[in-house]
């Protein structure tokens, strides 16, 4: 009996339920902001953005993939968004759809509902916008003199001037055209944040279950063995100029 009242048990009782308040086992803990870079994209889908900045894909709960399907995408909830949305988180196949958002949402953003800071379409969206924003990602890499280029740049140039500027590390993702071709192309930079919106480092070999076939998140049209994964540190990467 004495045993049983042992602090180390009270300690390991306290320990759990505290662990449980601040994170139950459906919810999620972290968010992923995805940028992406439309010509690499473009040309993998074959879409002529005309877009030389880098746009939103997502905000991505690293918990949860499309968890509440009766909650239907709306528009009109973020129409007064619209403007923002066309210019920074756009449709690059398509830019008079809504489509994207769409899958967006059901995807993602019903699983960030989850938290009363984001548990409405309006919430969700405009959160990722501010975030986006604030980052000014496009802006940051052009100041510290990474810019598209015919020159190739090493993986640690670029994930150096995004840790220099931030403090945390990104998790950068690269489009591989073919395992010999002895370059990279620049596709996606995430940066992550902790559910009370400030920056956490990214977990670069963290998987987090975005991928459905033929989704937005797993190209369309593309071999899954040539989508973008992880930029590998010893190839050269190609930030390629919008065409
Ligand atoms: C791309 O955008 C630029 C500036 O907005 C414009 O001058 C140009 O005509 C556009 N090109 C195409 C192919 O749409
Ligand atoms: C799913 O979304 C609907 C519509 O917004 C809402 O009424 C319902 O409570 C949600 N269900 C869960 C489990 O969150
Ligand atoms: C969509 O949202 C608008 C504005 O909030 C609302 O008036 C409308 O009823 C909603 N439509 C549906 C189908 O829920
Ligand atoms: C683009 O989206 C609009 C609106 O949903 C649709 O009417 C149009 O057919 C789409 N275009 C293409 C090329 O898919």
């Amino acid at each position: 009996m004495k045993l049983l009242s042992s602090p180390f048990l009270v300690c390991l009782t306290a320990a759990l339920s505290s662990a449980f308040l601040i994170s139950p086992p459906h919810m999620w803990t972290k968010l992923i902001l995805t940028h992406h870079w439309p010509t690499t994209f473009c040309s993998m889908e074959h879409c002529h953005p005309n877009i030389s900045y880098w746009t939103l894909h997502g905000l991505w709960p690293d918990k949860g993939i499309d968890c509440n399907s009766s909650w239907h995408f709306n528009f009109s909830e973020i129409e007064d968004l619209r403007p923002d949305m066309v210019k920074s988180w756009p449709d690059l196949r398509n830019s008079s759809s809504a489509g994207f958002w769409k899958y967006e949402w059901h995807k993602h953003g019903t699983c960030a509902a989850k938290a009363d800071s984001l548990n409405s379409q309006h919430k969700y969206f405009s959160k990722a916008l501010e975030l986006y924003h604030k980052l000014d990602l496009d802006s940051i890499l052009k100041k510290f003199d990474i810019t598209p280029s015919e020159k190739y740049y090493t993986l640690s140039q670029i994930e150096g001037v995004i840790e220099n500027f931030y403090r945390v590390k990104p998790k950068i993702q690269c489009a591989h055209p073919s395992k010999n071709a002895g370059v990279q192309t620049l596709g996606q930079i995430e940066i992550c944040f902790h559910s009370d919106f400030t920056l956490l480092d990214c977990e670069k070999h963290a998987t987090v279950k975005t991928f459905s076939k033929g989704g937005w998140d797993n190209l369309m049209g593309v071999d899954k063995s040539s989508g973008f994964s992880v930029c590998d540190p010893d190839t050269p990467v190609y930030y390629p100029p919008p065409s």
